[in-house]
Parts: C-alpha cells; sequence; structure tokens
C-alpha cells in the first residue's frame, strides 16, 4: 500500500475485496447524540440521565461530560459536508428524545425536531441515506424521575415519542432503528452501573430489559403508520460472540451460559418470542413480570436486524457455575492484539455472527451497524493522523464480512464506528473511535488514515457498480 498525494490509496487485494459487495451495498458510518452534539442547554433540549449521570463525581473518566462533545449541534452542515468527502452513502445517527420532548411526554420541543429535519434534508440533498436510531441511551431525566425503564409507563411514553418523530421526519427517512443496544441500556445501567442511571441491581435489570423490548415492539406499529410504506423498520442488538476455552464439560456448560446472557437475552424474544431457556437461572434472579400479549408485541416481524460487533470472549469454565457477569474468559489471548478498550481483535467472529444470524435465527436482512476500534491516535498538528491500527481493524472486518457474504449471508450495509472521534460513555474522551479525528479545544476536523482508507476503498466500490 503506498500514499499518492495524501490519499491512501488500495492494495490490490482491497481492489479485489471490492468484487464481492453487490451493487446497492450500503456503506455509513455512525454516531449517536450525546456523544457528538454537545449544545446540551440550547433549544429547549431538556435534560438526560447522561447529563446527570455524568455530574456525578467517579462516574465518567476524569469528570468529563457531553455538554460540548463534538459539537455537531453547530457543526453539523460541515460535518455532512465531511460525509459526502469521505463518499458515505448511508449516515446513522440518533435522535436526543429530551431535545424533543423534554420532559419525556408531552410538550413537543418544535426546535429539536427541526433540527433532525435539517440535517435530513441536508443528507439527502448529498445522497447520503439517513438510518435514524432512536434511543441511544440518552433517556429524558424527567421520566428517569418516574422510575425510568423500570417503569412499564416509559416503554408507552417511547412509543409515543417514537410516533412524534415519525410523523416529522418518516417521509425521508430509509431506515427506521427503534433501540441501541437494550443489553447495555438494561444490564450496564441498571445491573452494574458503569453507565446511566448507574443502578446495580441484576434483578431490576431484567425488568428494565423487558420493558426495553416492550418499548421496541410498541413503537413498530406507530412508526410503520407514519412512515413511507418502502422505509425499513428494525433495531439493533449488540453481540459478542463466545468460543470455547478448552473441551471441558464445564466450559461448554458456562460457554452456554454465557452465550444466553450476552447473545440471547435480547435476541430469542425479539426473533422467537421467548427468553432462552436457563437465562435466568444463569443470571441468578427470578423472570421479569411480564402481561399477557407481551411477546408477540416484542416478536412482531421487522425488516431487519442492526448487528454491533467488537470483540469475542474466549470462555474458560469454572468449577461452579457461576454468576452472569463472572464468567471466567481467558485475556490476553497469546498471539491476540487488543484495542484500547482491551477488546480482542478478531474479526472471525464478525463472519461467525453473521452466519450464525442467518442460518440459526434465519433473520432475512441484516446491517452491521457497529463496528470499530480505539486506538491511541495523535495529530501531527497538519493534515495527518496516521492510525495503521484502526486501518488494519477496518480492512480486516470489511473482508470479514465479504465473507460472511460469499457464503450466503443476507447482509445489506456496515456502518463504522464512529464517524468522529466523541463522548465514549463512562471513558468520556479518553478513547478515541473515529474515522475522523477531533481536536477538541479547535473543534478541527482531520481525517485519519483510516478515513482516507475507507474512503478510497468507497470510490472502488461505486466504480466497481457503475
Ligand atoms: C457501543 C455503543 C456506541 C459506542 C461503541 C464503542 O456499545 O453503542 O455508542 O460507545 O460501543
Amino acid at each position: 500500500m503506498s500514499n499518492i498525494d495524501g490519499i491512501q490509496s488500495l492494495s490490490l487485494q482491497d481492489v479485489d475485496m471490492v468484487k464481492a459487495f453487490p451493487r446497492g451495498f450500503l456503506w455509513g458510518a455512525a454516531t449517536a447524540s450525546y456523544q457528538i452534539e454537545g449544545a446540551a442547554y440550547e433549544d429547549g433540549r431538556g435534560l438526560s440521565i447522561w447529563d446527570e449521570f455524568a455530574a456525578t463525581p467517579g462516574k465518567v473518566h476524569q469528570g468529563e461530560n457531553g455538554e460540548i462533545a463534538s459539537d455537531h449541534y453547530h457543526l453539523m452542515p460541515a460535518d455532512v459536508e465531511l460525509m459526502e468527502h469521505l463518499g458515505l452513502g448511508g449516515y446513522r445517527f440518533s435522535i436526543a428524545w429530551p431535545r424533543i420532548l423534554p420532559q419525556g411526554r408531552g410538550t413537543v420541543n418544535v426546535k429539536g425536531l427541526d433540527f433532525y429535519d435539517r440535517l435530513v434534508d441536508t443528507l439527502l440533498l448529498k445522497g447520503i441515506q439517513p438510518f435514524v436510531t432512536l434511543y441511544h441511551w440518552d433517556l429524558p431525566l424527567a421520566l428517569e424521575k418516574e422510575g425510568g425503564w423500570v417503569n412499564r409507563g416509559t416503554a408507552h411514553a417511547f412509543a409515543e415519542y417514537a410516533e412524534i418523530v415519525a410523523r416529522r421526519l418518516g417521509d425521508r427517512v430509509r431506515a427506521w432503528i427503534t433501540l441501541n443496544e437494550p443489553w447495555c441500556s438494561a444490564y450496564l445501567g441498571y445491573g452494574v452501573g458503569t453507565h446511566a442511571p448507574g443502578m446495580q441491581n441484576r434483578q431490576v435489570a431484567v425488568q428494565v430489559g423487558h420493558h426495553l423490548l416492550l418499548a421496541h415492539g410498541l413503537a413498530l406499529p406507530r412508526i410503520r403508520a407514519n412512515i413511507t410504506p418502502t422505509a425499513l423498520v428494525g433495531t439493533t442488538l449488540n453481540f459478542t460472540p463466545v468460543y470455547p476455552a478448552d473441551e471441558r464439560v464445564e466450559t461448554a456448560r458456562d460457554l452456554e451460559c454465557a452465550d444466553k446472557f450476552m447473545n440471547r437475552w435480547f435476541l430469542d424474544p425479539l426473533i422467537r418470542g421467548s427468553y432462552p431457556d436457563g437465562l435466568f437461572d444463569a443470571m441468578s434472579v427470578i423472570p421479569p413480570s411480564t402481561q399477557e400479549g407481551d411477546f408477540s408485541i416484542i416478536a412482531a416481524p421487522i425488516d431487519f436486524l442492526g448487528v454491533n460487533n467488537y470483540e469475542r470472549r474466549v470462555v474458560l469454565g469454572a468449577p461452579i457455575p457461576p454468576l452472569a457477569d463472572e464468567y471466567e474468559s481467558v485475556s490476553p489471548i497469546p498471539g491476540s492484539t487488543y484495542t484500547e478498550m482491551g477488546w480482542e481483535v478478531y474479526p472471525q467472529a464478525m463472519t461467525d455472527l453473521l452466519l450464525r444470524l442467518h442460518r440459526e435465527y434465519g433473520i432475512a436482512s441484516l446491517f452491521v451497524t457497529e463496528n470499530g476500534s480505539a486506538f491511541h491516535d495523535s495529530w501531527d498538528g497538519n493534515g495527518h493522523v496516521r492510525d495503521p491500527q484502526r486501518v488494519a481493524y477496518l480492512r480486516e472486518h470489511v473482508q470479514a464480512i465479504a465473507s460472511a457474504l460469499q457464503q450466503g449471508v443476507p447482509l445489506r450495509g456496515y456502518f463504522t464506528w464512529s464517524l468522529m472521534d466523541n463522548f465514549e460513555w463512562a471513558e468520556g474522551y479518553s478513547k478515541r473511535f473515529g474515522i475522523v479525528y477531533i481536536d477538541y479545544p479547535t473543534q478541527r476536523r482531520i481525517i485519519k488514515d483510516s478515513g482516507r482508507w475507507y474512503e478510497a476503498f468507497l470510490a472502488a466500490f461505486r466504480r466497481a457498480s457503475s
């Protein structure tokens, strides 16, 4: 691979890889509202659980928060130009519920809707398809005060909110994602408390999980009734494929439990209409309380499943069955490389996961809605950020999805996480995931080498498809 005029060129292998992708395959990048927007107190935005959590000492790295973040709320037009420059076909972003409904329900803040309306129009002008996530973790604080996701009423409030957004943007948005990673909302937010709202109760987490699933299901028909018939509606789950460390029976037993907990807790009810057998025992909790009809609401057909994957886990059986978040795993794995998050780079997990979703769950349409890596990046003060590890991560994962496609997986698109550096939740600004670097003091954007590689790859894809 060489650099010509500062533009990273593709290797022959990269050019060959392009051929694996069908015409119409959607290449994009993803972000989320609280992580990039900033403007936390502008234009009538209400507070979210992340504003409060970040303001609580000890919760976020160095007490950082999303007040300014990547200042996308103000820099949106320039950011969309950057997307155009990169040649993105799609952009996945999320809507801040508290910008639309500062109190979570009731009075609509029209300025909030106006912002996303402008964003959608700006994207469409540049030929970029908007993929909207309705909930990427920034629950209105007012709803948290009524119990947050522990309260079944929040699921109904979500459906109301979803309808309001769908009515305004539904004529132009290509695809709708109800929730981002409900596993994280439930378990990290209410089970272990490393995310907002910071509760630490595993029993509560499974109830929250059920209400999140219900929120998704209740929102589906209300979204569909208000959008163009050709738009897609789905949801996004996070997956951590698990592999056995050895052949022992204990390992096989723990592997199955870990899989139920990490991968099937949300997938099974959505696709099969029930929780996996033994899931709640494995988590040492009693099943959540449910009402008649919940599972038919939850398992109503979706047009696609969004797949987020970053890493895998190698499970090592313990002498006695462990609790859910205490599965022994092998780390570090000799010979493996790790990102700054401590996540193993293992692209084969992506291929295996996509094959599984297709073969075992029969899912007819998949998008990778997040995949990416954090590394220490440094800007040379000029036009360059050299991030060879991220270039490698990206290339190897594109190769991994190519391999899934060649094996018949109905994968329709890939969104890299993230378009730009941003507020990485409890890690604050210490972890950079962007293919575009943000110099926070000046808010200057610098396309990293990984961004240049993506740009070159997408250009080659467009040439091959024309
Ligand atoms: C995912 C989140 C996303 C980002 C990446 C690194 O779990 O959906 O917002 O933080 O991890």
